[in-house]
Formats: C-alpha cells, sequence, structure tokens
C-alpha cells in the first residue's frame, strides 16, 4: 500500500454554510472535488497525527464512494483511527454521542440533512470537533481559506474496506474500527429517559403511536428504541428502510413534505402520536392526534416539563432558543427563574453555552430540539421526551399544549418561506430593510407599534465572538415580532424566510387558526418588507 500524493487546482466555491459544505451530487462527483476539500479539512486540523476521527452519513447517494475515499485520505494523512458506522452509518446525533464517547478528536459527517438524494440530489460534509458539534466559524473559515490555495492531496492506495459489519481493519498504518451504529445511541438513550415508564404507555394497549423515517438514517434506530426496546407493535415505524434517494422523497419533518404521517394523524382512527425526523436524524416533528406541535411550541413545552425526565429532574441551568424561534420558552424560563439565551441560527451557537453548563435545553423553530447529552439536535431524543411526559402525566399532546398555553400564553407562530428565489433580489431586499431600520421605531402601522428594528447581532458570553447580520427583527410593543432572515443552507439561488409571532394571554381566544390569527402580521410583514415586488412571487412556497 502506498501514499500517493496527487496535484490538484483549488475550486472557489467550498465555502461551508449553517451546517458543511452542501452542494449536488454532480458537483460534489468531479475530479478531485470532495478530496479537495477532505484534505482541506485534515490541513486546518492541528496535531492530527495518530488521533482517532469519526466517520458515518446518513446513507443518501454517494455516502459510501465518499467514506471510502475519506478512509484512504486519513490513512494517508497520518490518523491514528477511524470509527466507522456499518454500511456507512451514522445519524448526525449518534456520531455526536459516539465522537464524545470515544474522547475522539473530531468527526467527518456525510449529509445533506433534510435535503433530497439521489443521483441529481444533494450531498454534503461536515467537520465536527471534539465535544461532538459542529466546527465554530473560525475552524470553518480556516478550512475555506484553505481550499482556495490547496494543491495537492494525499491518498492511501488501496482496497476498500468491508463496512458490511461490525469488524476492525487495517488501511495502512491506520485502525479502522467498523462500528454498529445505533447500540451507542439506545444504550445513551436509556440512560436520559424512563424506558419502563415509556414502554408500559407503549404496551398499554391504550396508546399508539406512528413513527416517519422518510427513508432516511432513523429507521434503524427507531426500530431498536420503539419496537425492540419500549415494546411498540411492529409497523410503528414506518419508511424505517434508510434508501439512498429517500424514496424520492423530501426527508425534512414538516406539514408539507411529512404529509403521509400527517394524512395518519389528522385522518379517520389516528393514533395518539406521531413524529417524524429528517434526512441525518438530527430534527423532528411532533403530532398528537389532530394536532400540531410547532417546534417553538415544543422546546417550551419539554423545559417546562423537564423534570419529570430522570436526566433532568434535578433541574436545568438554563435554556437557549434560536433568534427567530418564538419567545414560548423564555415565558416559562422566566417562572423557572433560569436564564434563555437568544443566539443566531444554527446550532452550533448552543455549542458554548452547553459547554459552560450555561444552558441544559435547546430549541429552534427549524424543527430542531436537544440538549447537553450530546453536541447536536437530537430527533429520536426529542420524541423519547415527548413520550417520557405524555406517560408520566397520562394526558395527550393536544392536552399538554392547551394547559400550556393556558398557563403560559399562546405565540401564534408561522413561517413562509420562499424557495429558490433569485440571490441578487433577494439580498438587495435584505439591504432595502437595512436601509429603512433607523427610520422604523416608534412608526405605527395600525394596531401596531414598532418597538425595535435591527439587524441581529450576537455576543457569545462565553468566548466574547460576535456574529453579526443574523437577521432583521422587527418587534412590536404588543410582543409581536416579523423577522426576514436568508437561509443558509439552500444550495439554489436563495431562500428567504419570514417569521411571524404574536402572543396571545387571552385563554379564550388560543383556538384561532393561526395563519388566521396572523393575518395582519403577514399583511405587515408584505408592506414592510415589499416581499412580492423582490421575490416575483405571490405566495410562499412553504408555510410551517
Ligand atoms: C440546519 C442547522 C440548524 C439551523 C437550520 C437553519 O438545520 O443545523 O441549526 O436552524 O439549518 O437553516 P436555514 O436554512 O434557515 O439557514
Ligand atoms: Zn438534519
Amino acid at each position: 500500500m502506498t501514499i500517493k500524493t496527487i496535484l490538484t487546482t483549488p475550486f472557489s466555491d467550498q465555502k461551508p454554510g449553517t451546517s458543511g459544505l452542501r452542494k449536488s451530487v454532480p458537483v460534489f462527483q468531479q475530479p478531485h472535488y470532495l478530496e479537495n476539500f477532505v484534505q482541506s479539512i485534515f490541513d486546518t486540523l492541528e496535531g492530527l497525527e495518530g488521533q482517532t476521527l469519526v466517520l458515518g452519513g446518513d446513507g443518501r447517494y454517494y455516502n459510501l464512494e465518499a467514506i471510502q475515499i475519506i478512509l484512504k485520505m486519513a490513512a494517508a494523512n497520518g490518523v491514528g483511527k477511524v470509527l466507522v458506522g456499518c454500511n456507512g452509518i451514522l445519524s448526525t446525533p449518534a456520531a455526536s454521542c459516539v465522537i464524545r464517547e470515544n474522547q475522539a478528536y473530531g468527526g467527518i459527517i456525510l449529509s445533506a440533512s433534510h435535503n433530497p438524494g439521489g443521483p441529481n440530489a444533494d450531498f454534503g460534509i461536515k467537520y465536527n470537533v471534539t465535544n461532538g458539534g459542529p466546527a465554530p466559524e473560525k475552524v470553518t473559515n480556516a478550512m475555506y481559506d484553505r481550499t482556495l490555495v490547496i494543491d495537492r492531496y494525499n491518498i492511501l492506495e488501496a482496497a476498500d474496506i468491508n463496512l458490511d459489519r461490525p469488524g476492525s481493519f487495517k488501511l495502512g498504518t491506520m485502525d479502522v474500527e467498523v462500528i454498529d451504529p445505533v447500540k451507542p445511541y439506545v444504550e445513551m438513550m436509556e440512560s436520559i429517559f424512563d424506558f419502563d415508564l415509556i414502554k408500559g404507555l407503549l404496551t398499554s394497549g391504550k396508546f399508539s403511536m406512528c413513527m416517519d423515517s422518510l427513508h432516511a438514517v432513523t429507521g434503524p434506530y427507531a426500530h431498536a428504541l420503539f419496537e425492540e426496546k419500549l415494546g411498540a407493535p411492529s409497523g410503528t415505524v414506518q419508511n424505517g428502510t434508510p434508501l439512498e434517494d429517500f424514496g424520492g422523497g423530501h426527508p425534512d419533518p414538516n406539514l408539507v413534505y411529512a404529509h403521509d404521517l400527517v394524512a395518519i394523524l389528522f385522518g379517520e382512527n389516528a393514533p395518539d402520536f406521531g413524529a417524524a425526523s429528517d434526512g441525518d436524524g438530527d430534527r423532528n416533528m411532533i403530532l398528537g392526534r389532530n394536532f400540531f406541535v410547532t417546534p417553538s411550541d415544543s422546546i417550551a413545552v419539554l423545559t417546562a416539563n423537564a423534570h419529570l425526565v430522570p436526566a433532568y429532574k434535578n433541574g436545568i441551568s438554563g435554556v437557549a432558543r434560536s433568534m427567530p424561534t418564538s419567545a414560548a420558552v423564555d415565558k416559562v424560563a422566566e417562572k423557572l427563574g433560569i436564564n434563555c439565551y437568544e443566539t443566531p441560527t444554527g446550532w452550533k451557537f448552543f455549542g458554548n453555552l452547553l459547554d459552560a453548563d450555561l444552558a441544559t435545553l435547546c430549541g429552534e423553530e427549524s424543527f430542531g430540539t436537544g440538549s447537553n447529552h450530546i453536541r447536536e439536535k437530537d430527533g429520536l431524543w426529542a420524541v423519547l421526551f415527548w413520550l417520557n411526559i405524555i406517560a408520566a402525566k397520562s394526558e395527550s399532546v393536544e392536552n399538554i399544549v392547551r394547559s400550556h398555553w393556558q398557563e403560559f400564553g399562546r405565540n401564534y407562530y408561522s413561517r413562509h418561506d420562499y424557495e429558490e428565489v433569485d440571490a441578487l433580489r433577494a439580498t438587495e431586499m435584505m439591504e432595502h430593510l437595512r436601509s429603512m431600520l433607523a427610520t422604523l421605531p416608534r412608526k405605527q402601522y395600525g394596531d401596531y407599534i414598532v418597538d425595535y428594528a435591527d439587524d441581529f447581532s450576537y455576543t457569545d458570553p462565553v468566548d466574547g465572538s460576535v456574529s453579526s447580520k443574523q437577521g432583521i427583527r422587527i418587534g412590536f410593543t404588543d410582543g409581536s415580532r416579523i423577522i426576514y432572515r436568508l437561509s443558509g443552507t439552500g444550495t439554489k439561488g436563495a431562500t428567504l424566510r419570514i417569521y411571524l409571532e404574536s402572543y396571545e394571554p387571552d385563554a379564550s381566544k388560543h383556538d384561532l387558526e393561526t395563519q388566521k390569527a396572523l393575518e395582519p402580521l403577514i399583511n405587515l410583514a408584505e408592506e414592510i418588507g415589499q416581499i412580492r415586488k423582490f421575490t416575483e412571487r405571490d405566495i410562499p412556497t412553504v408555510i410551517t
């Protein structure tokens, strides 16, 4: 086996976004494209020699080919050992768990999260650091800088490793351990939740649930957890076999893309509980019978009920939410007397808060929820958390949420996405909003008076780093908010997101249809932002 040094030239488009480098498969399949980025990762990591890395992905198209290339490149770059998931599988939360438990140097996760997969769909690669979380911006920026000047990469000439079953191999001088991708994760979940209590619920004959893995990575994890460990009947997990193209679907757990599950939960003889997760298993959607729990409400309910879960029964240190996430959890934090941190979009911003024990639970409107057990958001963890609460309270999802609103008030919330709009026009729209900011405070629009208007900037309380231009916030004196932000995860054109929130303390007004309740704000968002003009669209592509 010989190490080959291959000459290459830089690609100019390898800047990692919110969650790593995400491009279409044909882009990744260009000669040297993947290799350039992987070598840039290795070149940026100091003291990598002899260290242990974790490697796995969500099973999408190109996953296995990429894994074999990365293994050979790791061997050629002096890595000591790679722990790789069987069949190249590791959900994002499981990868974070394995990095932490093995005190690995870091990990490479292959996924484009909730984006579709297949020969013409998306692929992605991201690097996670020693704490199990996504690499901070200074690390990804250094990787990007390296991609711009790279002129060679190292790769071992060797046969592919057999990833079919667990086992130990040698690749040159490097150890390769093919691990069971499910077991460590399931054991971690058992150490957090009351499995006996949940099992009692799932085997009582009085409760039914449906978990939709959308043919993505959580299938094997969900089968093991719900059907094998917790006694739910087989068939509880649907679309549980990971497929390279996710069965042609869009593996994003929301009301639009998880339509089969939505039809079941809103149909006749609906089960009591439904859940879905995304391509790489870090997102979640929670449904009750005929009832949708917004992710913003979900983190609020979990925080209010955390004492019912063994791992959090002694209290939580604080909570954190991304800026566009509704302020529902802020109300709970206030009551519990704990801090609530508002961070920019992107799970990586929670890492420092979790490491410093300033926050225990974190949540994002983008269907992400998680805790200090790992450093990624965790879809199945959220599902188990809900089941643990339902079992402990013996109440339906809808009742739990309605009593929560009664106690804390309801934050009506919706996100309107305009996907694949012209990137230049979208930037112009944001610039137009920025130029108006100073003139907005105290301005009156119908019943609404602008309280503040800014471009969100965050100073990390742990390392003092500043992230600016994180989205336009317009807050009104009654607590309502309109937020305009450009997505950091799209691969085509720009995606404009408008987040709308209005607070209703009066329980007699908690039954409005969400879009109806938000109508005045929706109109105001158009009036201020001139969305139609800039996007040349009459309606959003996706409303969640
Ligand atoms: C990924 C990140 C999340 C983030 C989301 C935002 O899923 O892991 O932490 O909230 O992207 O995506 P956006 O498209 O709104 O930038
Ligand atoms: Zn994801």
